[in-house]
């Protein structure tokens, strides 16, 4: 299953990410984990050492091995070079979960521009369309790392969507992005609901039969964000009811 998680800053996008990839794990079923959000903080949330984390490059910093992918340099850029090495290289292991981060594309007019995103490209071009692990990606409401071409790899987009007017706002405006790229399928959780009136409230606000849950704010999920990072994701940490969306969406494997 290839799976992107999108929504606004805070929704909970990491944690819903880190609970998928902890029932795949579980399952030892193999994934790619890939960090896609500039303000990226999946690799902590997922419990690895933080200092790898700190240490592992984002893919669009590696420029010597984007020149290299890219034939030499020159105008030349090869839209498609081959990436399994990186895929072997610049990743970091937690059992069957392989995580790796995409860091930020520059904007267009920067020299290295073409090259940088045409490697990114290929590599999420790699993973979505090509290899046949899951993937779950964590993505800024921008969703920006995505194209045409890679969003058809894309068999699922969640919008992580807390139950405030900015939160739904965001989520509509994923929605919309996402149908541009014309994602086939997209789903809205909401999350952090303490409430039947935020339930309520994301009903009436979200096309309802696109909700597939509405997980509930939990004080353990929160006091695991105040401990020290680095401590491993364990069956105690999972939202309660994320369990049940992972059998929904992946049909128990
Ligand atoms: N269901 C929940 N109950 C309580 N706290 C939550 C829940 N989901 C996420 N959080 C907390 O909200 C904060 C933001 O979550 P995070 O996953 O980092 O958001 P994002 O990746 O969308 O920016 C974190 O401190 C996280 O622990
Ligand atoms: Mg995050």
């Amino acid at each position: 299953m290839k799976i992107a998680v999108s929504g606004k800053g805070g929704a909970g996008k990491s944690t819903v990410a880190a609970n998928l990839l902890f029932c795949l794990k579980e399952r030892c079923l193999p994934a790619f984990a890939i960090d896609a959000d500039p303000d990226t903080n999946l690799g902590l949330v997922l419990g690895l050492d933080p200092e790898k984390v700190a240490a592992l490059p984002p893919l669009s910093e590696l420029q010597e091995v984007i020149m290299e992918k890219n034939a030499g340099g020159g105008a030349f850029v090869d839209l498609n070079p081959p990436v399994d090495d990186i895929l072997e290289e610049y990743v970091l292991r937690d059992g069957t979960i392989r995580f790796l981060k995409m860091g930020r594309i520059k904007q267009g007019g920067s020299s290295c521009y073409c090259k940088e995103s045409a490697f990114l490209n290929a590599v999420l071009n790699s993973v979505l369309l090509d290899r046949p692990e899951a993937v779950v990606m964590d993505m800024s409401a921008g969703i920006e790392h995505l194209t045409r071409g890679t969003a058809r790899g894309v068999e699922l987009m969640l919008v992580v969507v807390e139950p405030t007017r900015a939160g739904v706002s965001t989520a509509l405006a994923v929605d919309r992005l996402a149908s541009d790229l014309a994602l086939p399928r997209v789903l809205f959780v909401g999350n952090k609901i303490r409430s039947q009136a935020d339930a309520d409230y994301l009903r009436a606000s979200l096309p309802p039969e696109r909700i597939i849950a509405m997980l509930p704010f939990s004080e353990k999920v929160l006091e695991r964000a105040r401990q020290a990072d680095g401590r491993a994701f364990g069956r105690e940490d999972m939202i309660p009811g994320m369990e049940e969306v992972f059998e929904k969406i992946c049909g128990g494997g």
